[in-house]
């Protein structure tokens, strides 16, 4: 009895310690670390990476040294999970696999940091307050987006050729400023005077460079929002690159209008429509569909809310604006027949209303 208990207990400890190392073979779990699905698609992927990224930089979490670490492993799933190729290597055999693919995988190379993120870490700090470092030129660019792809979220990768500084061989001068110095002409008699001083500097010529840089069109964003990404504008030879900033501009819809969070459609009913009462659907900007069903009458210019069918707010995806649907109603043309005409009277009744003239303004 008690041999078979501790053996018992040997096995479990067995298995325990083959769980560890199959743990360790098999390399970390990516799709865990980003907490995302096996079949995520690259939106998801991306759209979690960014999310925890802002959670775990090591730049917000200073006092807490377990940080780092999950930032690194953050990184690397990041790099893996969002490169196609990479990532079928890793389905079918593991982080080890990708490495032996890859050599150098996860070694710095690029970052995947640099053309991701932009502005969102750190980088605002810099600016301004340093004791004017040069900087090159920033750039303007508006960035065109449907309002399905706002309403939905997106990332739009942008190439970008741009021109940066490469050291060359050979020096320049660099850093020139003017400094004074005084001569003794005699006694009691000083000069003084302005000379140029600079140091050496490698030498440096322009080369361009192509860098795709993935800008997310964030659920709820709205016209005019900026995008900025530092150190992506003209290059300075002396100092640091400006920054590229993207301006958002949401095209023209062709069934919605967007006000704040509000959306607005108009819907051309008929005349037997209006009076009968209908039932129409909508589709939405993410294919769903917005019933709307009538009983009563609906006059020329009625206008009816759906609630939380408006756009998704910037700040929190989960508040919803309105959607107006406003009627007009399309009438028959023609002439009907004295008996028709005699059966309309006979229904609606309005022999008492008389035509009433008015300058059109409302309330006169
Ligand atoms: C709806 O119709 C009104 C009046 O014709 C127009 O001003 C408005 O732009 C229309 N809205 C949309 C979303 O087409």
């Amino acid at each position: 009895m008690r041999l078979q208990q501790s053996s018992g207990t040997l096995l479990f400890l067995l298995l325990i310690i083959v769980e560890l190392l199959a743990v360790v073979i098999a390399g970390r779990d990516f799709y865990k670390i980003l907490g995302v699905p096996k079949n995520a698609n690259l939106n998801q992927i991306k759209k979690a990476y960014r999310k925890l990224a802002k959670e775990l930089h090591p730049d917000k979490n200073q006092d807490n040294p377990e940080s780092n670490e999950k930032f690194q492993d953050l990184a690397a799933a990041y790099e893996v999970l969002s490169d196609p190729e990479k990532r079928k290597t890793y389905d079918r055999s593991g982080e080890e696999g990708v490495k032996k693919m890859h050599e150098g995988f996860g070694g710095g190379g690029h970052d995947p940091f640099s053309s991701f993120f932009g502005d969102f870490f750190g980088g605002g700090g810099g600016h301004g307050d340093e004791d004017e470092m040069p900087r090159g030129a920033d750039i303007n660019v508006d960035l065109f987006v449907s309002l399905e792809e706002v309403y939905n979220g997106n990332f739009i990768e942008v190439k970008r050729r741009k021109s940066v500084y490469k050291e060359t061989s050979g020096t320049r001068k660099c850093n020139c400023r003017h400094e004074m110095r005084t001569q003794q002409l005699g006694q009691g008699r000083f000069q003084m005077f302005q000379v140029q001083v600079c140091d050496e500097c490698p030498n440096v010529k322009l080369v361009t460079e192509t860098k795709t840089l993935n800008v997310e069109i964030e659920v709820g964003a709205d016209d005019g929002l900026a995008i900025n990404f530092v150190g992506e504008g003209e290059p300075h030879v002396e100092g640091e690159p400006g920054d590229l900033q993207f301006n958002l501009r949401v095209e023209k819809h062709k069934i919605f209008e967007r006000k704040g969070l509000d959306l607005y459609t108009n819907v051309t009913i008929s005349l037997q429509q209006a009076l009968n009462g209908f039932k129409t659907e909508i589709t939405h900007l993410d294919g769903h569909t917005v019933e709307v069903i009538r009983d009563k009458i609906t006059w020329p210019g009625a206008r009816i809310r759906k609630k939380d069918e408006g756009m998704p707010s910037l700040s929190d995806n989960n508040v919803r604006g309105i959607l107006y649907i406003t009627f007009d109603i399309e009438f028959p043309r023609g002439e009907l027949s004295e008996e028709d005409k005699q059966a309309v009277a006979a229904l609606l009744k309005q022999d008492d209303i008389k035509p009433k003239t008015y300058n059109g303004l409302q309330g006169y």
